[in-house]
């Protein structure tokens, strides 16, 4: 498999790609620099929005535009102005806390976690911002939440907590977005690196980007046995997620984040976006916000 970059630019904190059909587009965030980028692959062209917040995670609209998680909470964000509006924020009273991860589900709502900026202890919480806009939490106890994915049959919804080195299953009904009976799929052993993003593939095997862990892997859910390993020339992949004409290139964020300059010097690509074209496997593009 061959690792290429997709362009030279570098982030703090790279995470939550997102591939744009219409537009040809891989689309991923700067948490910490509070940056949605956006690179025209046809084009071979990269654009920024700045939001002025840290951004956690974002999933595209129908007409095209983002819904988000910031750090002040869930926010629509117009494309071509750049204008912000805000819809809600759950843990306004929680200044420790800043929204990671999140992903539309199948009907289209919009699920984010946060996560205390210590990362030390289970202060976060999963939200989920219904297409009527109201929120809901939907899990509490959390530490560092990262990757979603759903089960193709849309009766799981598989997810990540960092630090507890598990990928867990809940059962998850598509009609109410209510999610039950939290169960273990993968445990991923420490030597890997935390597990981060997450994302699913056409043949319902899950991809999980590990954080320190300088690797991206396949795993079958129903047995939870690793299949595969990429290497990569960084140690903190954060995650990944299908894209380009057919589903078959698969693009993957990192980070440079708190790494010394030693560190630095032995991968000096941290925080780029990579690409692995015609990859093998396909994934379909990330659900749409089915919301005003
Ligand atoms: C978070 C980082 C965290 C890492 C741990 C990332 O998604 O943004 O702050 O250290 O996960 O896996
Ligand atoms: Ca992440």
């Amino acid at each position: 498999m061959k690792i290429e970059l997709v362009c030279d630019h570098i982030c703090e904190l790279g995470e939550g790609p997102v591939w744009d059909a219409r537009g040809n587009k891989i689309c991923w965030v700067d948490i910490v620099n509070g940056e949605i980028h956006e690179y025209d692959v046809n084009h071979r062209k990269l654009k920024t929005i700045p939001v002025h917040q840290m951004i956690g995670a974002m999933a595209l609209k129908r007409n095209g535009n983002y819904v988000a998680a910031l750090q002040h909470g869930f926010a629509f964000i117009n494309r071509q102005t750049g204008e912000i509006k805000m819809i809600g924020d759950p843990e306004a009273h929680l200044s420790n806390n800043r929204f990671n991860d999140g992903k539309c589900d199948p009907a289209g709502r919009f699920w984010a976690g946060t996560m205390p900026f210590s990362e030390d202890s289970p202060a976060g919480s999963v939200y989920c911002l219904e297409t009527d806009l109201s929120i809901e939490k939907k899990i509490g106890g959390v530490t560092v939440s990262n990757g979603m994915a759903w089960s193709h049959d849309h009766r799981t919804l598989y997810y990540i907590d960092s630090p507890s080195f598990e990928v867990v299953g809940y059962s998850y009904d598509v009609t109410t977005g209510d999610i039950s009976g939290k169960r273990l799929i993968i445990a991923v052993s420490k030597e890997d690196g935390s597990p981060d993003g997450m994302t699913i593939d056409n043949e319902g095997m899950l991809w999980v980007a590990h954080w320190g862990g300088w690797k991206l892997t396949r795993w079958n859910p129903v047995t939870g046995k690793k299949l595969k390993e990429i290497a990569l020339p960084v140690s903190q992949v954060t995650s990944c997620t299908f894209g380009g004409d057919h589903g078959e290139d698969l693009y993957i964020t990192s980070a440079k984040i708190h790494l010394t300059a030693e560190q630095l010097e032995k991968q000096p690509l941290a925080g780029s976006l990579f690409v692995i074209r015609n990859c093998g496997f396909a994934g379909a593009a990330c659900f749409e916000f089915a919301g005003a």
